[in-house]
């Protein structure tokens, strides 16, 4: 891609904004702010306050014709096999269609019965046990949506294999009043697995073996392997194999955020990611908002090699967002090698961090203003908050566009070098009506198609994740020399065998 006309002619106007000002752009344009913009359903993107131009962005245009983004997304939503490395379509969209596949539709049916029953009073407390895909996403979003959970009922999400985590968890609750939802596509996760043993025995241990079963409910692509755990039949939920775990939130893996919201509110949740799947699919690229996205992400770090990003939601309850779409978009363009086997030869996926205004203020944007490093921003608010305390929700907006002002206009009038601020900070603002179901699937939907957008222009698969398999094989080996069931590996290194002799020597177990 980077030897084509259309990458050739980006480099070029590149340079040509290289000792271009964002004050100098805004007064070349007073209507900079309104044009370059986007909007759909409810969301507005202003991303005039990146270093681009509507040249950049025609430019950006070409160089996702050149990638052939339309068809991709076609392939991509009709079912081809897009996962080439897996052999497998990536068909998440088709989980929130209007028409979805009989076997999605039926399965939508079943998760609402048991969250009906769920919520009706049998427990007081559901846990969800999971990891990476089969956690972050049921756990941002059911944080996300606390204002509109209606339920008595206490929804937790136990990830870690730290047995801290079990304890802090459960500390406070009744075996006999809780219900675990074990979410693994594979069922063969470790972590999932140990805490899901740790669970089942800590509710045996009140209830009996007998009755423990009733406890357990999964959601996975492996069935019978988690009717081997014991889980019944009737409480065992599909996944498919092509769905890909982090973009499976809309499956069964909702199963507790349905639980916390109710089955209607999931729906509007499904409805708000549709939305955007048929933008994407629909709208051109100045007004897609998704495109828009992934290729001012391209333009950010492939022309000005700037190699991270922050997400930064002033939004409390999207506090678990930062942390989803890092694993969203790293896991998925975390390679280094095309589709085809071949070196990108071109940087790709940038680290993706961040975490709530205005708590970051006083944390890290001392870095985004005056750092050497430029990080491009995203920021996202809400023009009307879920709670009833007005005059915070308008101090913090104000913190979000002042936070956007200072980092793109900075402030000149000072000698002082240590309180000059430099300005021209490339941020884009993602504004929302409200955070509602609807517009909490919009976010997911927009961020899933902006990794897609990037992943077609870098030539990788966005859908495989091999770069996590090696740590895991090393790890189960590793395990088994700690317990002492193998022995240790002769031609292990020095440093790694002597952390692991040390440890096994010093190792105690602490009385719970
Ligand atoms: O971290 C690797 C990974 O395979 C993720 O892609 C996935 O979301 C997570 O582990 C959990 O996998 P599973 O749902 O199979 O337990």
């Amino acid at each position: 891609m980077y030897r084509t006309d259309e990458w050739q002619a980006l480099s070029a106007h590149r340079q040509s904004l290289a000792d271009v000002h964002l004050r100098e752009l805004f007064d070349r344009d007073p209507d900079r702010g309104e044009l370059l913009g986007a909007e759909t359903g409810g969301l507005l993107l202003d991303y005039s306050k990146n270093r681009l131009t509507a040249e950049t962005v025609e430019l950006l245009g070409a160089l996702a014709d050149r990638a052939g983004l339309a068809g991709r997304i076609e392939a991509m939503m009709s079912g081809e096999a897009v996962n080439t490395t897996e052999n497998r379509p990536a068909l998440h969209t088709a989980l929130r269609r209007g028409d979805p596949p009989p076997e999605v539709r039926e399965e939508l049916v079943r998760m609402a019965a048991f969250a009906e029953k769920a919520r009706a009073g049998r427990w007081n407390s559901v846990v969800n046990i999971g990891i990476g895909g089969s956690d972050l996403g049921p756990a941002m979003a059911t944080a996300a949506l606390c204002a509109h959970a209606d339920t008595e009922v206490d929804v937790r999400f136990l990830s870690n294999v730290d047995g801290a985590h079990f304890q802090a968890l459960t500390n406070d609750l009744d075996p006999a009043q809780t219900l675990f939802i074990v979410v693994s596509k594979t069922f063969t996760t470790t972590e999932t697995l140990a805490n899901a043993r740790t669970a089942r025995a800590w509710v045996a241990e009140a209830v009996g073996e007998h009755d423990a079963s009733s406890h357990f409910a999964a959601v996975t692509a492996n069935p019978g392997k988690a009717q081997g755990f014991g889980i019944d039949a009737g409480a065992v939920f599909a996944m498919w194999d092509w769905v890909g775990g982090r973009y499976s939130l809309g499956s069964a893996v909702g199963l507790s955020l349905m639980i916390a919201v109710g089955p209607d509110a999931f729906a509007e949740f499904l409805a708000g990611m549709h939305h955007i799947d048929e933008h994407f699919r629909t709208a051109r690229w100045a007004e897609n908002l998704p495109a828009l996205l992934g290729l001012i992400g391209i333009w950010n770090r492939n022309f000005w090699d700037w190699p991270t990003y922050a997400v930064l939601p002033y939004a409390q309850e999207l506090a678990l967002f930062p942390a989803y779409i890092q694993q969203l978009d790293m896991e998925s363009s975390g390679k280094s090698v095309r589709t085809d086997g071949t070196p990108t030869g071109i940087a790709t996926g940038p680290v993706v961090w961040g975490q709530p205004g205005t708590n970051g203020q006083h944390a890290f944007h001392q870095l985004l203003h005056q750092g050497t490093d430029i990080v491009p921003v995203d920021f996202i608010g809400f023009c009307r908050p879920n709670h009833g305390l007005a005059e915070h929700h308008d101090l913090l907006m104000a913190n979000l566009f002042a936070q956007a002002e200072a980092l793109a206009f900075g402030a000149a009038g000072t000698d002082d070098p240590h309180r000059a601020f430099p300005g021209n900070r490339p941020s884009t603002v993602i504004l929302a009506d409200q955070l509602t179901p609807q517009s909490l699937g919009q976010f997911v939907a927009l961020y899933e198609h902006k990794v897609f957008t990037q992943a077609t222009i870098w030539g990788i698969n966005p859908f495989d994740q091999w770069g996590v398999e090696l740590g895991k094989t090393l790890a189960t080996a590793i395990a088994a020399e700690l317990t002492g069931a193998a022995t240790p590996h002769p031609a292990r290194d020095s440093s790694t065998r002597s952390l692991i002799n040390r440890y096994v020597t010093l190792r105690r177990p602490v009385a719970r």
